[in-house]
């Protein structure tokens, strides 16, 4: 497995590889890789020839408080987790390889990033679009993969793809969970003893919510109420959002009949998780 750093020296590795009839799938990373990056390395493994790992922490989409300088970085594990699942290629690139300091040029969207996590991350999309496109044009992937854990996120990539015609297929794969039920995060590495336990209240109050629908629950109000009012029980939680959403659309919805993404990001203490189910209702 090849580590590079620079956009000179992958063009020439991926053109090799085009040049020998060999598939090309991408997975988009911002590193301190856990289990979910991996579930994510190892189906683009068995779906490519080649698979490439990006791991860069992308400073657009970080708003001015948030945690970029802190965000937790380890080449050398990362190196590890890439090689046993059998990725080809990490893309290591600092900041200054990847933006120009005049750099002008943005991709942003209209719909979609405006809810959920836009609300109280206004600029993050249009980083997470941004970058997105750039690791499209310079790795040329056949196929990009990208977890639901950030379901907006995969929504937007989604949509972004189809307006601008980028011809990749976007492969979207199962959150992956700590045994207890946490979903993994990067984040999740913030959290101290207590907070890691009251962390749990997330999925608890997520399967609450999705038991209601199981019965045949179709109101979203009373949902949202439910799951809002499970986080509450936590002293060390304090919700940013509950959401009922379209799940393609990302608009709210009132009567659960369409499948809807319900959508959750809650403080434990100074850390923001989230965390989300999908609800199909049978015709
Ligand atoms: P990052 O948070 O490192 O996540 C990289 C990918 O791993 C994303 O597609 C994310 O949804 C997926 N992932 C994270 N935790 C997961 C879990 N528990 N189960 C399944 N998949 C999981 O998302 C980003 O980086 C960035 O925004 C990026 C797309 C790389 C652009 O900078």
């Amino acid at each position: 497995m090849q580590i590079v750093k620079t956009i000179g020296e992958l063009r020439p590795i991926v053109q090799k590889w085009r040049r020998e009839g060999l598939s090309v799938g991408l997975v988009p990373t911002m590193g301190y890789l856990h289990e979910g990056h991996k579930s994510l390395i190892l189906r683009a493994v068995s779906e490519n020839d080649r698979v490439v790992v990006s791991d860069f922490v992308n400073p657009t989409q970080f708003g001015v408080n948030e945690d970029l300088s802190t965000y937790p970085r380890d080449l050398e594990r990362d190196a590890a987790v890439c090689e046993e699942a059998g990725a080809a290629l990490i893309f290591h690139p600092e900041p200054e390889e990847m933006y120009f300091p005049d750099n002008c040029t943005f991709v942003d969207m209209d719909s979609l990033t405006k809810g959920l996590c836009g609300k109280t991350r206004p600029t993050h999309f249009r980083g997470v679009c941004t970058v997105v496109s750039k690791l499209f044009h310079i790795v040329t992937p056949d196929r990009a993969y990208f977890g639901q854990k950030d379901a907006q996120q995969l929504a937007v990539i989604r949509r972004m793809v189809r307006d601008l015609n980028f011809g990749i297929t976007i492969v979207g794969c199962p959150i992956v969970r700590e045994e207890d039920g946490l979903a993994m995060s990067s984040r999740n590495a913030y959290l101290n003893e207590g907070e890691r336990k009251a962390a749990l209240i997330l999925h608890k109050s997520l399967m609450l919510g999705e038991g209601m629908l199981k019965a045949g629950e179709r109101d979203a109000a009373k949902v949202r109420e439910a799951i809002l009012g499970n986080l509450g029980t936590e002293p060390l939680a304090r919700a940013d959002y509950v959401e009922l959403v379209d799940a393609e659309t990302l608009e709210p919805v009132e009567k659960v009949e369409r499948p809807i993404l319900a959508a959750i990001a809650v403080y434990i203490g100074k850390t923001r998780l989230i965390d989300n189910f999908t609800f199909a209702a049978e015709k």
